[in-house]
Parts: C-alpha cells; sequence; structure tokens
C-alpha cells in the first residue's frame, strides 16, 4: 500500500542490497561516518564501461545535459558522458590522487575543456545545475542523500550502478553483464518528482462557464492519486494517475447528459501552479480545454 501524507482529510483518497561485488564491495560496509566530516564513505571501485555507457543512456543523457557524478574516481562516467553523449560533466571526487588522474584522463580523450573535477565532499555539492546525477556509492550513502536528490528541479534524472533508493522506486531498471559483480550489475535510474501533493483549486472553462472544484492529492515520491471534488457531483477518483518530473497526467469519466465521457488531463506542475489542457474524443469529434489549479494547502 503506498504511504499516503494528506492535507484535508477530505473523501476516500487516496534492491538491491545485491551480493557484494568483488575488490572493496566485498568487505562489509564500514560503520556510517559524520559525512560532514568529508570522509571517503565508500572506497573506491571503477564501473565497467559496459555500465558506464547503460547508466547515461538509462537516462537518455544528451548535449543539453549537466552530469554530475558524485565519487568520480577516475572520471570515466564524466569523461563518457562528455566523448560519447555530448554532456558536459562535473566529477567531484575527495581523493586527490584519483581527481589529478581523472583531469589526465579527461585532457587525454580531449574532452578536459567540458569535462571538470573537483576535490570536495559529495555531501557538500552545490547539485542545483545538474540535469543527471551518477553515483556508485552505498546503499545506505544512497539514502543520505536522497533527500536533497528529492529536493532538486523536478525532471532532475538520478542514476545509480549497483545500489537502490530504498523505498523510492526507480523509473527504470536494467540489469547489465559485466565483467566485474559476479557478472551483473543493476543500473537504476530516477526522475525527480514535482511536489505535487496537496489542496489544489482547479479551474476549467467549459460551455463558455469558469468552473471551479478541489483537486486533493496524495503523493508518495512518484506515485500519486486523488480525487475531484466538485459541487454538484460526487467526488471522482483521478485514474491512472502519472507524474514524471513536473509532468502530471491522469483521466477523469465525467458525466455528460446521458454519457460519461473520458477526458484526459496533461498538466505541468512549477512550485504551487498547474497549467495544463484536457482532451476528450468521441464520435463529434476532439475537443480540448485549458485547466489550470492553484494549491491552497500542503
Ligand atoms: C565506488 S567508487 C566509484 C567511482 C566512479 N564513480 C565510478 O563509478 O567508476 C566511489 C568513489 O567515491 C569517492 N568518495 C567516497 N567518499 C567520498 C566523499 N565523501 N566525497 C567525495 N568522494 C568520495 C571514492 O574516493 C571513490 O573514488
Amino acid at each position: 500500500m503506498m504511504r499516503r501524507r494528506w492535507v484535508l482529510a477530505i473523501g476516500s483518497i487516496l534492491a538491491s542490497a545485491a551480493l557484494a561485488p568483488a575488490l572493496a564491495f566485498s568487505a562489509p560496509e564500514p560503520p556510517a561516518k559524520p559525512a560532514e566530516g568529508g570522509d571517503i564513505v565508500v572506497p573506491y571501485e571503477p564501473t565497467p564501461d559496459i555500465v558506464v555507457q547503460t547508466m547515461l543512456r538509462i537516462a537518455n543523457v544528451g548535449p543539453a545535459d549537466h552530469v554530475v557524478d558524485l565519487g568520480s574516481g577516475d572520471g570515466r562516467i564524466v569523461i563518457t558522458a562528455v566523448k560519447d553523449f555530448g554532456a558536459q560533466g562535473l566529477g567531484v571526487e575527495l581523493d586527490a590522487d584519483l581527481v589529478k588522474l581523472s583531469r589526465a584522463n579527461a585532457l587525454a580523450a580531449g574532452v578536459a575543456d567540458r569535462a571538470a573535477f573537483r576535490e570536495e565532499d559529495i555531501f557538500k555539492t552545490d547539485l542545483s545545475a545538474a540535469t543527471v546525477v551518477t553515483m556508485f556509492l552505498y546503499r545506505r550513502i544512497n539514502l543520505q542523500l536522497r533527500p536533497s536528490l528529492l529536493n532538486l528541479k523536478p525532471g532532475t534524472r538520478i542514476v545509480s550502478h549497483f545500489h537502490d533508493m530504498g523505498e523510492w522506486r526507480p523509473d527504470k531498471a536494467e540489469l547489465v553483464k559485466s565483467s566485474a559483480h559476479y557478472g551483473e550489475s543493476w543500473v537504476r535510474m530516477w526522475v525527480v518528482p514535482a511536489k505535487a501533493d496537496g489542496a489544489w483549486l482547479w479551474r476549467e472553462m467549459r460551455a463558455g462557464a469558469m468552473q471551479q472544484h478541489r483537486l486533493v492529492l496524495g503523493q508518495d515520491f512518484q506515485e500519486i492519486d486523488g480525487v475531484l471534488e466538485t459541487e454538484s457531483l460526487r467526488p471522482i477518483e483521478i485514474r491512472d494517475a502519472k507524474l514524471s518530473g513536473a509532468e502530471i497526467a491522469f483521466w477523469l469519466p465525467i458525466r455528460e447528459g446521458s454519457h460519461t465521457v473520458r477526458w484526459d488531463y496533461r498538466g505541468h506542475v512549477d512550485g504551487d501552479r498547474i497549467v495544463g489542457q484536457a482532451e476528450s474524443s468521441d464520435a463529434t469529434g476532439k475537443r480540448i480545454v485549458a485547466w489550470s489549479a492553484t494549491r491552497q494547502l500542503r
């Protein structure tokens, strides 16, 4: 069952610790250290090239992207993102020798102008410019980073080699055969969801008149559901609700005379406002109405 965070009590709405790979990952995880101290919290182990390719492909990395690798090792993820996918990138690494090696590798690959490396603690890195964040860390480090990752711009993609994010389920996952990790590695990708939960004042023009309703949305990471409350009708549950980054979509069965008509809604969540369109097609043709919503309560 989805865990629900309801703002208003209205209506009835609403892995992998996997086998440890060889080398450093075969040892038990060291006890948690205070991350603020700038400690090496995960030992160095490179991601196999085939897995690097999968990580960047699964996130659909392209020239518009700014890829940040948290704990960048020898720089291979950032360098590949620049060289093979046309992105620009930043590697953040606490080990000074690995930072030096990464810069040399970037130079040798001819991408030093677009691949930067910084000696910095991953917990202190400003990720606000990132469109893609990559990681090959430990699960508990992923979980420590999770609150900050969830606060990044909606639509930012997070890709992890090997470890998951606890109950934040990935939007995509692939098992890759590789030379490391007993022959396989999980690659998982998450899209940072907009904060959509709360009570929204919904407006749409129908038959020349402005209609006002209330939409109450519940959210658990990228999973959402909700109820539309109107003055004249019983509350209607929204159907097949999806949230991908800032894009929300669902459909509603709306009574029109003696028929019930399916209306498909799409909208863009921008802070406390949603703006979108609803569409319906039947024998009489396609109809489109504009809708918007303003958050009243979270
Ligand atoms: C498992 S390696 C991954 C290297 C690279 N991302 C890859 O996939 O090939 C983890 C890296 O994180 C670095 N690291 C560990 N703790 C760190 C911290 N607090 N800040 C920055 N880098 C850190 C380690 O030095 C190591 O190079």
